[in-house]
């Protein structure tokens, strides 16, 4: 099969390895891409705002399945664009993106599906906004409606810094347009998850999980990023509590889905907070998460092209997955400065010396060819995926390889996985 991955991060770059394994897989391109991707994919420039070039790529190189990265691309209606022409996409259509891409939208799902999730309210007003948060609780976590690059989530101590937020958001327009309407909803106190479901029209395929560190800094300091690393499994999450997600999040919106006659195909990232042993949806993702991709990849061991080359036909039920018993630790390397203002095209001297092994994968996002340099190219750069028996193992192979890399205009957290073996 030919095959084109939209997306240039390590989410993606993670995807061409793993669908490049496949015995299937015969043309593998990419675009964007990145420094990484290259070196699997052919990379070529499409541009996502004009449908008719990426559907042109597609009739010419013969593609037989498109899979679709990032949110931008579902919210912009690629994949209703390259279905309605008769393309095989993996990724579900606008309507479905939804889920994500507004959170009102998310959250009046949720209660219509019966679903557990935080009590909220939501505002077009800045004045009612503002008056509302004189009547509750601290904390409280104030979102962005629209979607704001995993930066539009604040939990907020206090009133002054709740007020800063709602300002920053409606006022100032800190995110746009996505922050015309907010959410201000109930804190709950658990532990947080990333649960992962592949789902076509029929049916649904619980894939995996991953634990995720959402903030800057060490111990859970700084402002909220993309995912700084993440992990996976968790003797936090038991049998008994997956059991949980699965009969209570994913079948219930495999069904709601149903109901609203949403055609989805794709995968679906549910994020998950565990208070009591309960799951509570606090958002959907309507993609895979990056960093989680990197690490539940590594442990599929089914032909991944197969499972979304299925989905594309509606028979996501003939498929059965295997994932592997070990353990894999994630943890991202970004520019310095990120996730405000950082410098581009800082040469990265010592990665070319590294090699890829069974034990570790670097898996690019922020990086490109530069006169044959490896330069960084965006605040995240570099994912170091490594697997293990257990999470101290996986800990220790990235760990190496990142204390190798030493790389001086870059920055990474030291207690990816700490906390959890
Ligand atoms: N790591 C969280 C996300 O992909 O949104």
């Amino acid at each position: 099969m030919n095959i084109l991955v939209l997306g240039s991060g390590a989410r993606e770059h993670s995807i061409c390895w793993a669908l490049k394994k496949s015995k299937k897989c015969e043309k593998l391109f990419c675009s964007p891409g990145n420094a990484g991707i290259e070196k699997i994919a052919e990379c070529k420039f499409l541009n996502l705002n004009k449908k008719l070039q990426i559907l042109n790529f597609c009739k010419k190189n013969s593609i037989d399945l498109v899979v679709i990265g990032p949110e931008e691309y579902l919210a912009n209606g690629v994949s209703d664009y390259l279905q309605n022409k008769g393309i095989k996409t993996f990724g579900p259509v606008k309507k479905a993106a939804k889920l994500e891409t507004s959170k009102s939208f998310a959250k009046s799902f949720l209660l219509k599906n019966e679903i557990l999730t935080p009590k909220y309210h939501k505002f077009t007003s800045l004045n009612k906004a503002l008056d509302y948060l004189n009547t509750v609780n601290f904390p409280i976590v104030i979102k962005a409606d629209g979607l704001a690059a995993g930066k539009g989530v604040v939990i907020c101590k206090n009133l002054n810094q709740a007020e800063d937020t709602v300002k920053l958001m409606m006022k100032k327009k800190k995110f746009g347009n996505a922050g015309e309407k907010i959410i201000i909803e109930e804190f709950i106190d658990g532990f947080e998850i990333s649960y992962f479901s592949f789902i076509d029209k029929n049916t649904f395929l619980p894939l995996g999980y991953a634990l995720d560190h959402k903030r800057a800094f060490d111990h859970d300091r700084g402002p909220n990023t993309g995912g700084m690393g993440c992990f996976t499994p968790s003797k936090k999450v038991s049998k008994n509590l997956e059991k949980k997600i699965i009969k209570n999040v994913i079948e219930k919106t495999f069904l709601g889905l149903k109901k609203e006659n949403f055609i989805y195909r794709g995968i679906l990232f549910f994020g998950l907070i565990i208070k009591n042993k309960e799951p509570y949806v606090i958002e959907y993702n309507v993609r895979f998460g990056d960093p989680e991709c990197q690490t539940i990849l590594r442990k599929l061991k089914t032909d991944f092209l197969e499972i979304l080359s299925s989905i594309t036909k509606d028979k996501l039920g003939e498929i059965k997955i295997t994932n592997s018993r070990k353990s894999v630790v994630c943890v991202v390397l970004a520019s310095k400065g990120y996730p405000e203002s950082y410098e581009k095209e800082k040469l990265i001297p010592n990665l070319k010396k590294i090699k890829d092994n069974n034990r570790t994968i670097i898996f690019h996002a922020g990086t490109k060819t530069l006169s044959s340099n490896l330069v960084s190219n965006g605040g995240r750069v570099l994912s170091v995926t490594s697997i293990g028996k257990d999470i101290k193992e996986a800990r220790k192979s990235a760990y190496k390889v990142l204390k190798k890399l030493n790389w001086k205009d870059g920055f990474y957290r030291k207690d990816i996985g700490f906390k959890n073996f």
